[in-house]
């Protein structure tokens, strides 16, 4: 049986020059990972001193402005019917955190006033990477982690909106965490091929080892030369194609599927990072082990934050997996699992 889902296997570098997908590989600037990205443009922001994020967020979002050392407070993000974004600006706050969800369009609220008195808006673009219509207007910093996507060793980038020039310099992450992250693709590569015997353990502890590394030393690092390549070099019109493809087989398969809703009506799909479902009535852990049970590791978005931020899509979500790396059987594999 084989497995779907988590870390990418090592891949060779692709020679797909032409890719029209990404404006912002002439404009953006890499970095090590998200967490990265949003430290940089906060350094460059200096009198940024309060903050609103989505209550619905991961704790690598909030890290960077705990380490900048800037109060954040939370607008509701939660699930009733379909996603519901509530934004009431406060008056001390001087920064928004906007965060497209999944691929998804989801329409920004009207910040008018809040741009007019100088707010600043940085938009995390993490999910909506492959979009068509990949950021709104009235953003002036674009944020991405570029490791959900791609089999890279890490990434991320930014891109400012604005006329004023971002500031930077930053060192070349060292070789021992490209090194240990390098080697756990390969040998989840080789593990996945069967052509060794390699105990599954070895790798899935050097993923562990490098994340944590990464956790602990995103700041002021660098894309690695590899990561670029893979990243400047990727066919991602393909992968666009493959990704819709296998979200339509996964929306048509659980249509009548009683215990799962889908976070999003299939119309407002652009670009799909997962299918995020919701399974009500306390069962999603249950059906997650299930999967797992099947080789199927389907990731949940996210685990609570370490911050008061309320949403009760932290115990309600389950994301599918539909990217490239799977095809129409491996989608009816995961849809055959949930129906049974
Ligand atoms: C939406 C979003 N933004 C930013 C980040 C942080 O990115 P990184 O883990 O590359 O630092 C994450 C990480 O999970 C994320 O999901």
């Amino acid at each position: 049986m084989r497995e779907i889902g988590s870390e990418f296997c090592l891949s060779e570098i692709e020679s797909v020059k032409t890719s029209n997908v990404l404006f912002w590989a002439s404009h953006s600037n890499f970095v090590f990972s998200g967490r990265t990205a949003i430290e940089t443009v906060l350094r460059n922001e200096k009198n940024i001193k309060k903050a609103m994020l989505p209550s619905y967020c991961c704790d690598s979002m909030i890290e960077p402005f705990r380490q900048a050392k800037i109060e954040v407070c939370f607008y509701p993000v939660y699930f009733d019917k379909s996603i519901t974004v509530k934004i009431d600006i406060p008056n001390d706050v001087d920064c928004l955190l906007w965060c497209n969800y999944f691929g998804f369009e989801v329409s920004m609220p009207d910040i008018g006033a809040f741009k007019e008195r100088g707010g600043i808006v940085i938009e995390d673009i993490t999910h909506s990477f492959l979009s068509l219509k990949q950021f709104h207007e009235l953003s002036d910093y674009l944020v991405a982690s570029l490791r959900k996507w791609e089999p890279v060793l890490c990434g991320g980038c930014f891109v400012s909106r604005k006329s004023t020039k971002v500031d930077f310099k930053l060192d070349q992450p060292p070789e021992i965490f490209l090194s240990t992250k390098m080697e756990a693709m390969k040998m989840k590569s080789q593990y996945l091929s069967g052509t060794s015997d390699i105990d599954k353990n070895t790798f899935l502890n050097a993923f562990s080892e490098s994340n944590e590394w990464l956790a602990e030393n995103y700041s002021g690092l660098t894309i690695d030369e590899y990561s670029k390549q893979i990243l400047l070099n990727a066919d991602y019109q393909k992968q666009r194609n493959i990704r819709i493809n296998n979200a339509r087989i996964l929306y048509e398969g659980l249509e009548s599927n009683q215990d799962i809703s889908f976070l999003f009506p299939i119309h407002r799909m652009d670009c799909p990072l997962f299918i995020p479902i919701i399974i009500a009535n306390g069962k999603r852990d249950v059906i997650r082990k299930k999967m797992i049970d099947n080789q199927i590791y389907c990731p949940v978005h996210w685990p609570h934050p370490n911050a008061e931020c309320q949403s009760n899509l932290y115990e309600l979500e389950l994301s599918l997996i539909c990217d490239q790396r799977y095809n129409e059987d491996d989608m009816q594999r995961i849809v055959e699992v949930l129906n049974n």
